[in-house]
């Protein structure tokens, strides 16, 4: 494929999780050209069986990349990455980037040697989350918890809307409350739609726990992967989401610099 300034980098995600990776990849990359893909009809992801999210993901995937041909695609979602990222890399001919659960920097930056990780249902549950725990947890504990409901809180809060303390405090309860979890001095949002709550999450949390997550390192990845290449600064960036076009949508991107917004 002929790269030219104008081919996008496609971040993909199944809500506005993914703009978390794109603040990041606006520091280090500012003139890329960007479409930002929400599939908002299948959101949640984390409540989805494997296979679905694997057929929708590659289908997706497949389609947006005839359509936009882009250079570079990164799945901004650490539920559709750890189920269909050897998927999609199978079927798609261009670099693809995933995002993986931040354990090997948190077992780094811990100091209790108690590791939290709050991800989606079938994030937490991934045979590729218990590797990366015995690659690179380096013996400390790590204490996973759900929070599904992170999810809603997040999109409500970038919509405008004030995400429920009590689902923030269930998330937090739910590591808190196992064994150990009082010993939690670090926690991995696995789920890319959690920094965006990292606020509510600190203050509920406590002042001295450190959270970590991909975003930056994915940024890195992509800039790396397309050093060299030619930009045009110009080109605005996109969104496409599968659902409705709601005008709330409008207001969450707005942002981010994204006011042309179209239904795949
Ligand atoms: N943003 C997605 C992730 O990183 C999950 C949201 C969802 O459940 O769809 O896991």
């Amino acid at each position: 494929m002929d790269i030219t300034p104008s081919s996008p980098i496609l971040l993909f995600d199944s809500g506005l999780g993914g703009l978390s990776v794109l603040a990041q990849l606006r520091k280090i990359l500012p003139e890329a050209p960007v479409i930002y893909a929400a599939d908002t009809a299948g959101l949640p992801y984390g409540e989805k069986t494997e296979a679905e999210i694997a057929a929708r993901v590659a289908g997706l995937l497949g389609r947006m990349s005839e359509r936009f041909a882009p250079r570079l695609a990164c799945i901004a979602c650490n539920t559709a990455s750890t189920i269909a990222l050897g998927m999609v890399r199978d079927v798609l001919h261009i670099p693809i980037v995933g995002t993986v659960p931040a354990i090997k920097p948190a077992a780094a930056l811990t100091r209790t040697g108690t590791i939290g990780l709050l991800g989606t249902a079938a994030t937490i549950r991934q045979a590729y989350v218990d590797d990366l725990e015995a690659s690179f947890a380096n013996g400390n504990r790590l204490i996973r918890h759900a929070a599904p409901a992170l999810v809603g809180a997040a999109e409500t809060k970038l919509r405008g809307g004030r995400p429920a303390e009590a689902v923030v405090a269930e998330a937090v309860a739910g590591l808190r409350n196992q064994p150990g979890g009082e010993e939690i001095d670090t926690v991995v949002l696995a789920c890319t739609h959690f920094p965006l709550l990292e606020t509510e999450l600190r203050a509920a949390m406590g002042p001295d726990v450190h959270f970590i997550d991909g975003s930056e390192g994915i940024a890195r990845r992509i800039a790396s992967l397309t050093m060299g290449q030619p930009f045009d600064a110009k080109i605005a960036a996109k969104a496409v989401v599968t659902g409705e076009l709601d005008p709330a949508l409008a207001s969450a991107l707005a942002p981010y610099a994204i006011s042309d917004i179209t239904r795949f």
